[in-house]
């Protein structure tokens, strides 16, 4: 590594098979940023503890999530994919900047206090340490460039912030302060129409999906609420399935909806089976890579190793550097 235009590193938590959400809103990212930096992209699971009630599909969700990323186009050669806990050294990290973040900081920060919003019952320590543990992912490998959706923004400027402390307080430069690189499609809506696309929320859309669940799914879109019968002409700009359109056909056919969508001359039933054909059409070759992948655990298993081998021995340089410069007593050589 280090021979492109800077690092990069971003995670994500193994949520499992991955929907259109993900893959317009981070992992083509990714992909498209490989060619000119040098890439490093974590599943971190470690995180996902924060808030999981059950680990029983952990592993299966890092598996998930793994052949989709490689599926549309991360390449571990090029790349180091791994999995968070594989470079435990990430947890020692986030112990000694632990030591220079403020309290108020991480009960201030809007993320925190949305998680505790929707689950009251379980805020545990890690979920307050959750950022923490973020610019650890982001500051063990010393990455100058972080690709995330805007709502990570306040983690950013945290773990920016964080840099600074630690550099002043302990008079060292060892600590790099990150870059935020904001994502193109920053917010894809799910089937509802209304919130961001969450497995969650029940609104998602399976990349890996076959054709016909995918068809399935496009055909319970909410659109244009306004529009109640066949007959009534339709606003395609408030409607989430002209968005899609927008992402996924042909001109020709964006400009076709756009047309008669507005007089009536096509309904929704035939708008979206049309957009569904088309979604179909571009997933197609990652989904066959997919299926490929499916058959290779094993071979995907070991290209996680192989990445965490990789970033454990960037890891490693740096928490000599970071464990001298605090000052704590040395341990051979
Ligand atoms: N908090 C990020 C999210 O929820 C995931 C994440 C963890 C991350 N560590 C990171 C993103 C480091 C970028 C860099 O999306």
């Amino acid at each position: 590594m280090k021979n492109k235009k800077g690092l990069v590193f971003s995670g994500a938590r193994p949520t499992g098979r991955q929907h259109l959400g993900n893959l317009l809103g981070a992992i083509q990212n990714y992909v498209a940023l490989q060619s000119e930096y040098d890439c490093i992209y974590s599943i971190v699971d470690i995180h996902a503890l924060t808030t999981v009630e059950t680990t029983a599909g952990l592993r299966e969700n890092c598996m998930e999530m793994a052949l989709d990323w490689l599926a549309a186009g991360i390449d571990p050669e090029q790349s180091i994919m791994f999995i968070q806990s594989h470079v435990p050294q990430v947890m020692e990290l986030h112990t000694l900047l632990s030591m220079v973040v403020p309290m108020g900081k991480l009960t201030d920060l809007p993320t925190f206090k949305e998680k505790v919003r929707m689950h009251p019952q379980n805020v545990n320590y890690g979920l307050l340490g959750y950022p923490v543990l973020m610019s650890a992912d982001i500051l063990l490998y010393k990455a100058e460039i972080v690709p995330v959706g805007i709502d990570q923004a306040p983690h950013l400027e945290f773990t920016r912030e964080v840099v600074r402390s630690f550099n002043y307080r302990y008079g060292t430069q060892v600590l790099v302060e990150p870059q935020m690189k904001g994502t193109k499609f920053t917010k894809v809506l799910g089937t509802d129409g209304v919130n961001k696309m969450s497995k969650s929320l029940d609104n998602e859309i399976e990349i890996a999906a076959d054709e016909e669940t995918t068809q399935k799914r496009v055909m319970t879109m909410v659109t244009d609420p306004a529009r109640l019968r066949r007959s009534d002409p339709g606003n395609p700009d408030v409607c989430n399935v002209f968005s899609f359109h927008k992402m996924f056909s042909p001109q020709e056919d964006i400009d076709m909806v756009d047309r008669e969508c507005r007089v009536a001359g096509i309904g929704c039933v035939d708008c979206k089976k049309l957009m569904a054909k088309h979604l179909n059409a571009s997933l197609a070759p990652l989904r066959e890579r997919r299926r490929e992948l499916e058959t290779k655990t094993d071979q995907v298993l070991e290209q996680l190793y192989d990445g965490a081998d990789r970033a454990r021995k960037i890891a490693d340089q740096t928490m000599r550097e970071v464990r001298d410069a605090i000052g704590l007593p040395r341990y051979r050589a």
